[in-house]
C-alpha cells in the first residue's frame, strides 16, 4: 500500500522525534519515498544528517534559505507529495495549523499544501488534555486532518497518561489505511465479517429484564474498523446507546436467543468476532407483569446458547477465523487461554474488567491478544485503537491463511 507513495514528513520539536529515524526506515522498506522538513525544535532531538541519511534526500529546514528555495520552492515542496505527515506533532504546531500561522518552513508548507495532512500528536498529558489543545484537535478534524494516536503510557516528562506519540507500526497502519481508502479498497475487501456487540436483555416479565454493564463501544468499534479495511460487515447488536457504524449492516436484537438466530442467519462469513456480553441465563419470562405480593417470586433460569462456541464448532462451514472476548477480573491470561481452548475459537481478546479498570462503559481498554501460539499484551488504548489493531491483525491473518 505504501509502494511509490511520496510522504512529506514534518518533524516538529518533541522527544518523540527520536522515533522518526525508525519511522523513515520502515516507510522506505515498504517502498515509500520520504522527504523531511525539520523544525528548529525538531532539530534539538534529531539531526538533519540522520534524517538525510535515512531518507536518502535533502532535509529542508529554512524558509528563507536561498539555496533551498532555489532548489525547491516551499510551495512546490508542499505539493510534491501524496500526503503530509506531521510526526511528532506538538501542541504548538497544532495551534499554528489551526490559526493558519506560517512563521517557518513547516507551518508555511502546511498552509500552502493542497494535499491530505495527517498528524501524530505527542506531548505532555496536561498539554494534550488542555481545552485549548482539545479544541484545536476538533478544529483540525473538521478540516479533514487525519489524526493517529496519541496513546497512553509513560511520558518522557515522568508523568503517565495520554500523550505518547503513536508507535511506528500504528503510524504505518494509519497511512496504509489512508491510501487504501483513497484507492477505494482495503486488505479485507471481498471478506465477510460477522460481529456481535453490546449486552443482551433477558426479560423477566413485560417490564423487567436482566442485563449487564456492556456498552457495545468495543464491539461497534471492531465492526467499524473491519468495514474500514474493506470487509463486508454484519453487526448483530444487543440494546446499546451506540449509533450504528456507517457502512455496516446492523441487526438489532434483544435476547441471547435472538442474537444466536441472527448470527446463524448472517452466515456464511470468513471472520467472526464475538464481542457481545451475552447473558449467561435467560429467564422463564412471565407474560404478565409480576405483582408484589405475599410470595417473592423466584427466577427460573435457563442457560443461554453459547454463540461463540456454536460458531466455532468444527465443520465445513466454520468461519476461517473466530475471535472471542474474555472479560475477567482475575488470572486474565490464564482464563483467556482456557476459554480459547474450551470454546474452540482461534483468538481471545482478554480484557481486564476488575473494579477501577473503567473498561465497562469507558472509552479505553487494556487487552491481551491470546492465540494458540502467543500472548500479545497491548498498552492501554482507546477502544477505537484496540479495534483498529485487531482489524489489522485479522487482515494480516487473512492475507496469510485465506
Ligand atoms: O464464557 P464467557 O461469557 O466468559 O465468554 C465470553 C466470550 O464468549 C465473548 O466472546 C462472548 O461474546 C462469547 N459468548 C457468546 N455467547 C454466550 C456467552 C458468551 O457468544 N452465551
Amino acid at each position: 500500500m505504501l509502494e511509490n507513495r511520496r510522504i512529506l514528513l514534518i518533524v516538529s520539536g518533541g522527544i518523540a522525534a527520536v522515533k522518526v529515524p525508525d519511522l523513515i526506515r520502515r516507510l522506505r522498506e515498504r517502498g515509500a519515498s520520504v522527504r523531511c522538513i525539520l523544525t528548529k525544535g525538531g532539530a534539538q532531538f534529531v539531526t538533519p544528517l540522520t534524517l538525510a541519511a535515512l531518507s536518502g534526500d535533502k532535509v529542508y529546514q529554512d524558509l528563507f534559505s536561498l539555496t533551498e528555495e532555489a532548489e525547491m520552492g516551499h510551495i512546490r515542496l508542499s505539493r510534491e507529495a501524496d500526503i503530509v505527515l506531521v510526526a511528532p506533532a506538538t501542541a504548538d504546531i497544532m495551534a499554528k495549523m489551526v490559526a493558519g500561522q506560517a512563521d517557518d518552513l513547516a507551518t508555511t508548507a502546511l498552509l500552502a499544501t493542497d494535499k491530505p495532512v495527517m498528524i501524530a500528536p505527542s506531548m505532555n498529558v496536561m498539554m494534550w488534555t488542555h481545552p485549548a489543545t482539545q479544541a484545536n484537535l476538533q478544529t483540525l478534524k473538521t478540516r479533514e486532518v487525519k489524526v493517529v494516536g496519541p496513546s497512553a503510557g509513560d511520558l518522557a516528562c515522568g508523568e503517565v497518561g495520554n500523550g505518547r506519540m503513536a508507535e511506528v507500526p500504528d503510524i504505518i497502519a494509519a497511512l496504509s489505511r489512508f491510501f487504501q481508502k483513497s484507492d477505494g479498497q482495503g486488505p479485507l475487501t471481498g471478506f465477510r465479517a460477522l460481529v456481535t456487540s453490546g449486552p443482551t436483555h433477558e426479560p423477566i416479565d413485560p417490564v423487567r429484564y436482566i442485563a449487564n454493564r456492556s456498552s457495545g463501544k468495543q464491539g461497534h468499534a471492531v465492526a467499524a474498523a473491519l468495514a474500514e479495511l474493506g470487509a463486508s460487515v454484519t453487526l448483530i447488536s444487543g440494546p446499546t446507546h451506540e449509533p450504528d457504524p456507517g457502512g455496516v449492516k446492523v441487526t438489532h436484537v434483544e435476547t441471547a436467543r435472538q442474537m444466536m438466530k441472527a448470527c446463524a442467519e448472517a452466515l456464511p462469513a470468513e471472520i467472526v468476532v464475538c464481542a457481545a456480553a451475552v447473558a449467561d441465563w435467560s429467564v422463564n419470562a412471565k407474560e404478565q407483569k409480576l405483582k408484589k405480593g405475599v410470595k417473592t417470586p423466584a427466577l427460573n433460569l435457563t442457560e443461554s446458547p453459547d454463540i461463540l462456541a456454536t460458531l466455532s464448532q468444527p465443520g465445513p462451514s466454520r468461519p476461517g477465523l473466530v475471535v472471542g472476548f474474555a472479560a475477567e477480573t482475575e488470572n486474565l491470561i490464564e482464563n483467556a487461554q482456557l476459554k480459547r481452548a474450551k470454546k474452540n475459537c482461534d483468538w481471545v481478546v482478554a480484557n481486564d474488567v476488575s473494579p477501577g479498570s473503567d473498561t465497562f462503559g469507558g472509552d479505553s481498554n487494556t487487552v491481551h491478544l491470546v492465540t494458540a501460539e502467543s500472548v500479545e499484551s497491548w498498552p492501554r488504548l482507546r477502544k477505537r485503537a484496540v479495534a483498529e489493531r485487531l482489524a489489522e491483525r485479522i487482515a494480516a491473518y487473512a492475507e496469510r491463511h485465506f
